[in-house]
């Protein structure tokens, strides 16, 4: 196998900031998780916390789709898995509306967009100050938007990664909380750019979960 080989450039990565500098904070964080499809982000949580690297719990996980395979993970983990089907809300307002009350209903206090492949308004952002992340695979702010993957191989940048972030108003954008690169092959496809940058999602994501608290505000 050669050394620029797909499988051999998996594991690099550069991921920043390192969490072991961070003084931790005692208390379980009550997680809510949006996702709209596969939810591997899901499970990478799920299993930090199981494995006790991540001092979480999940209390609900909300998704849009009916066959999103992130509800079929919930059930295996034991986590209440409640559907929201966007069609059936006339404004995105309605739906973060119900979003909210669904939250709340399962005391969750940090929110987490796992792969939740729907703009937000105000009502959810405001319910949620500073409290709501999302993960998504570009080093933002480049690459905003749903094609962000393929957007990056289109400009030909030779370090593509992931970014959590706070969620604010406009899409994509809120402050980082952190970011991971990994290299750019000159045989990838938007596939295997992807699952390059997943392997460093589910990393950053559950440590991104218990640093942001410890950046914007208390447990
Ligand atoms: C991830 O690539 C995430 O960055 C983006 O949607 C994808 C979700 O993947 N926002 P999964 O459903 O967690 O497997």
């Amino acid at each position: 196998m050669g050394h620029n080989s797909i499988t051999d450039t998996m594991d690099v990565s550069l991921i920043s900031p390192s969490i072991s500098s961070y003084k931790w904070k005692d208390g379980t964080l009550k997680l809510g998780i949006m996702a709209s499809g596969n939810g591997s982000n899901f499970e990478a949580i799920a299993r930090d916390i199981d494995d006790g690297r991540l001092s979480a719990e999940i209390k609900v996980l909300i998704y849009n789709n009916p066959d999103a395979y992130a509800a079929v993970r919930a059930a295996k983990w034991g986590v209440p898995a409640v559907l929201l089907n966007h069609r059936n809300y006339k404004r995105r307002q309605d739906l973060d509306g119900r979003i909210v009350q669904t939250l709340r209903e399962y005391g969750v206090e940090w929110v987490v967009m796992a792969g939740w492949m729907r703009l937000v308004t105000s009502v959810l952002i405001d319910a949620f100050p500073n409290r709501i992340l999302n993960i998504h695979p570009s080093l933002l702010p480049s690459f905003k938007g749903s094609h962000a993957v393929e957007a990056a191989l289109a400009a030909g940048v030779k370090i593509a990664g992931c970014t959590v972030h706070l969620i604010c108003l406009e899409m994509d954008s809120g402050p980082i909380i952190m970011q991971a690169a990994v290299p750019v092959l000159p045989d990838d496809t938007p596939e295997t750019l992807h699952a390059r940058i997943q392997v460093q999602e589910h990393r950053i994501l559950p440590d991104a979960i218990a640093l942001a608290p410890i950046l914007y505000g208390s447990l």
